[in-house]
């Protein structure tokens, strides 16, 4: 396991001329960023989030920009028909190789006490930052061949207790065990999964999380990009199991 990056002993990147990854959570914030990135890179990306105006906006302007194209398409990860759209369309384009479970839900606004919860909000965001991501993992791994990666974006609350982190920690904890899981039981078929917290960032989930709060005080999701680049100049079993800090990488 490792907290930062260590020196490497391949470093063969992830060429994304020309392949496809997929993207949760792609219409704003980390996701949009992300897929801006990949994009960048060559890679084409199935991206996903519940609002189609901003899923539309970002695939807009990434194909006018291109190398890579975005293949935009809304709807709820929760959803099981919609997972299994957004796999068909990312295993039918060439080079299926990187999945990135980004979307993910709170559950209250402002944050607040775990108790204090409605038992529905545990259901929900157990199903959207748990259950979905593992259900995509789960549908995306037959058509991912060796050299890909899975990453799953994680969060402080996973690793530390905050009050009011809520059901929200308890979820990005549990996926990054379940991360850990994979790592071990996708190494013989070449397949890395890592989890990746980002750092807190001025997003809406932020300022949903704490309205009120100064944004423009937070670091935006760009300051992660260094460590993108790091990542994907990386090969996946290499990093496999490991948990970074993205604002944390220095190189
Ligand atoms: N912001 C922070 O300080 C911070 C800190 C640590 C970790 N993170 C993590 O970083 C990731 C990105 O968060 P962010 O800050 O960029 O939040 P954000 O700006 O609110 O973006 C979240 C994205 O996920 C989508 N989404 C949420 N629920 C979805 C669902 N059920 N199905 C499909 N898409 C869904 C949202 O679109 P729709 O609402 O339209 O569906 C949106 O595109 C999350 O995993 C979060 O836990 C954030």
């Amino acid at each position: 396991m490792h907290d930062n990056p260590t020196a490497d002993s391949r470093s063969t990147p992830i060429d994304g001329t020309g392949r496809t990854a997929l993207v949760t959570g792609a219409g704003r914030g980390l996701g949009a960023t992300l897929t801006t990135l990949l994009c960048a890179r060559g890679w084409n990306v199935v991206a996903t989030s519940r609002s189609g105006d901003e899923l539309a906006a970002v695939a807009g302007k990434l194909n006018a920009e291109g190398p890579g194209r975005v293949v935009a398409i809304p709807g709820d990860v929760c959803d099981p028909g919609h997972r299994a759209r957004l796999v068909a369309e990312a295993g039918a384009l060439p080079g299926f190789g990187i999945v990135v479970n980004n979307a993910a839900l709170m559950g209250v606004s402002p944050i607040a006490p775990l108790l204090e919860a409605p038992v529905d909000v545990y259901r929900r965001v157990m199903e959207t930052n748990v259950v979905a991501p593992l259900a995509l993992i789960r549908e995306s791994v037959p058509h991912l061949g060796s050299g890909s990666l899975i990453v799953n974006i994680s969060s402080e609350s996973a690793v530390q207790a905050f009050p009011c982190a809520g059901v929200y920690g308890a979820s990005k904890a549990a996926m990054d065990q379940a991360g850990r899981i994979l790592a071990l039981e996708l190494a013989e078929a070449g397949i890395g999964v890592v989890a990746v917290d980002p750092g807190d960032m001025g997003t809406r989930m932020y300022a949903e999380a704490e309205p009120g709060a100064d944004l423009s005080a937070l670091p935006s999701p760009e300051s992660t990009l260094p460590f993108w680049h790091w990542l994907l100049g990386r090969h996946p079993t290499d990093v496999s199991g490991g948990r970074f800090l993205a604002q944390e990488h220095t190189r």
